[in-house]
């Protein structure tokens, strides 16, 4: 009996540890996806993503609002298109459109010496995305 509860308390213990660890992870994940946000894509898409950031004033096409991206595409993120798009990897309604190819340009604001080599780093652009889901309404 007391060998059980032991056992039980461990267990819980163990597996209290990680779920604290990955929810840690994934709040982490999402604050540094949103300095890149702020960083590589607010002038455009606006502080919180919803679109009417300055310098979307002067350019032909509106920036989407992206927080609406999960609500366009039936609820669900479009977590393989928005890396896509953002890569510059899916053609766009107007081919002169602002929206830089990050795969070119890489996050030269993040990066302003020309640090990871002007790539666009995995673990940099899955907290971005991880930021952009936690954002959808
Ligand atoms: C210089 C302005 C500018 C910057 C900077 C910019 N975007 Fe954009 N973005 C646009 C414009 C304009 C469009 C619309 C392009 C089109 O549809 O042809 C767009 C479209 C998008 C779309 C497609 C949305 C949809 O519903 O079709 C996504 C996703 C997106 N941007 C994400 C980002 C992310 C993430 C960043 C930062 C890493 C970023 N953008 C930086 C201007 C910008």
């Amino acid at each position: 009996m007391h060998a059980r509860s032991i056992l039980t308390g461990g267990l819980c213990a163990i597996l209290l540890t990680a779920c604290t660890q990955t929810s840690i992870d994934t709040r982490h994940a999402i604050k540094r996806g949103q300095v890149i946000y702020a960083k590589e894509c607010s002038q455009c898409h606006g502080v919180n993503g919803e679109g009417a950031g300055p310098e979307s004033l002067g350019i032909g096409v509106a920036p989407p609002d992206l927080t609406g991206l999960s609500a366009r595409n039936d609820g669900a993120f479009p977590r393989e298109f928005v890396r896509r798009f953002v890569m510059g990897l899916l053609e766009k309604d107007d081919p002169d459109a602002a929206m830089p190819e990050f795969a070119q340009v890489g996050l030269r604001h993040v990066y302003p010496d020309g640090g990871a080599d002007g790539e666009v780093l995995e673990a940099d652009f899955t907290d971005l995305l991880d930021y952009l889901e936690a954002i959808q309404k």
